[in-house]
């Protein structure tokens, strides 16, 4: 058994890390996981208030789910995408009855990216029009389709991208101006008229599809009112458009509802793409959910898409476990009934820690915005650059106290697994309330 010293050496020496600097990453080396901790080599006990990459809604080490896992790797590891299996099949039945809506049948991809490409592409071969309209604050991805999809400035480094990509403004009510003076569903009015116009410049008959997030994530969970969606389809509908919603990270259970579209119930999605949440992270594994229309236009056009790992059945086994999880404890009740519980300790936080200058999201998927001064809303560290201080000192702070989580620019997210406790939620919110007492000084208000 190798040190943990080795471990970190080999990772280091011998494997690429994502979004960084390779010189910069110093990893902890993580041995074990079970329910919402997490343990390094040293033994040192983590909370992982991220549920990692907002992934592992069900804690880890679920005993179901790696059972089901364990009993299926017996049977059957892998076949390929041509073949029938029964965990495919119960898992296509499950996401029928979960999603809204007639959303009928999934075609299954290995992670979200994938999820995305494809729903793009069966957008654009269902329409014949080229163009697929985003938010700027949005993230669908990191191959190079999905990664100009998303207008968040994580894309920056693999621009043009595609061409038939077109952004649209943020329903952003904390920052962008149209807000100023204005109710958060006026603002969205006139983002609504915005995009409209934007579809009248692009040509409505070469837009294939508006894509938009169900709940906004990491781009800072900027979610608009119920109008926003509403206006969002009527456009759809009268320009024959599509309406692609991404519940990679919203979806199952997060935002207190199965899909975060689901808090708009007259917003029906034509396609749905999702990951993350559906296997709970035990096995990579992703979906673009397609209606019923879509579907039987597929009866007799090829679907001209493939992937090795398509439907692969350890990834189907743990996806229908997985949903039955969430099923029989309730997790998406919780979710909600607990997000209020979070809400009220980051409400509370706020009212004692004049750096919180907004709070926002709704069930277990929020996040906080701290700025130097509430009356300029100067953010804490700017936008798109390296973290600075006291960010970065309240980063490392957090993970020195056993607390893990995502951090970006001046935001720090709270998104934890479905499962943890009401205990376990008031630990996380004592160590961010430690944290927040020592980036007080730095108000400047
Ligand atoms: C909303 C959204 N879409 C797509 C993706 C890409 O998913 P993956 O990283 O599984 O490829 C992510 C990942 O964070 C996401 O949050």
């Amino acid at each position: 058994m190798l040190s943990a010293a080795e471990v970190i050496q080999l990772n280091k020496e011998k494997t690429l890390t994502s979004w960084m600097a390779q010189g910069g990453w110093n990893p902890i080396p993580i041995e074990r996981a079970e329910g919402i901790y997490m343990y390094a080599a040293d033994g040192k006990r983590y909370i992982d208030w991220s549920s990692q990459l907002v992934n592992v809604n069900l804690g880890h080490s679920h005993p179901r789910v790696v059972k089901a896992i364990q009993e299926q790797a017996a049977k059957l590891c892998y076949v390929s995408p041509s073949y029938a299996t029964e965990p495919r099949g119960e898992l296509g039945d499950l996401l029928s009855q979960v999603t809204p809506g007639n959303l009928s049948k999934a075609f299954f991809t290995n992670g979200g990216t994938d999820a995305i490409e494809n729903a793009m592409k069966i957008a654009r071969l269902y329409t014949g029009r080229q163009k697929i309209l985003t938010r700027y604050r949005s993230y669908h991805g990191a191959t190079f389709a999905a990664m100009t999809a998303g207008g968040d400035p994580r894309r920056l480094g693999n621009e043009p991208g595609v061409p038939w990509i077109v952004r649209l403004p943020d329903p952003y009510a904390y920052r962008n101006p149209v807000y100023r003076g204005r109710t958060q569903e006026e603002g969205d009015l006139i983002i609504a008229e915005q995009i409209e116009e934007i579809v009248e410049m692009e040509g409505p008959g070469e837009c294939a599809a508006i894509m938009v997030e169900g709940y906004s994530g990491s781009s800072g969970i900027i979610q608009p009112s119920a109008l926003y969606f509403k206006r969002l389809r009527e456009i759809c509908d009268k320009y024959g458009i599509l309406l692609i919603v991404d519940e990679v990270m919203s979806g199952f259970g997060r935002t207190g509802e199965w899909f975060g579209i689901d808090h708009y119930p007259e917003v029906q999605p034509d396609i749905m793409a999702l990951a993350k949440g559906i296997t709970s992270g035990y096995v990579p594994l992703g979906a673009a959910v397609v209606s019923e229309p879509i579907a039987a236009f597929f009866d007799d056009h090829t679907l001209i898409a493939g992937l090795t790992y398509s439907a692969h059945p350890l990834a189907c086994a743990a996806g229908a476990e997985t949903i039955q999880v969430y099923r029989d404890e309730n997790l998406i009740d919780r979710s909600r009934e607990l997000g209020k519980v979070l809400r009220k300790g980051l409400v509370d936080l706020a009212e004692k820690h004049p750096v919180i200058g907004d709070v926002r999201g709704t069930g277990l998927h929020q996040v906080i915005e701290l700025v130097k001064n509430r009356e300029t809303r100067e953010p804490m560290s700017p936008f798109n650059k390296p973290m600075t201080d006291p960010m970065k000192a309240a980063s490392a702070a957090l993970k020195e106290k056993g607390l893990q989580t995502m951090l970006r620019w001046n935001m720090i997210f709270s998104t934890p697994p479905l499962i943890i406790t009401e205990e376990q939620l008031q630990e996380g919110l004592d160590i961010l309330d430690s944290v927040l007492t020592a980036m007080d000084q730095h108000y400047e208000g």
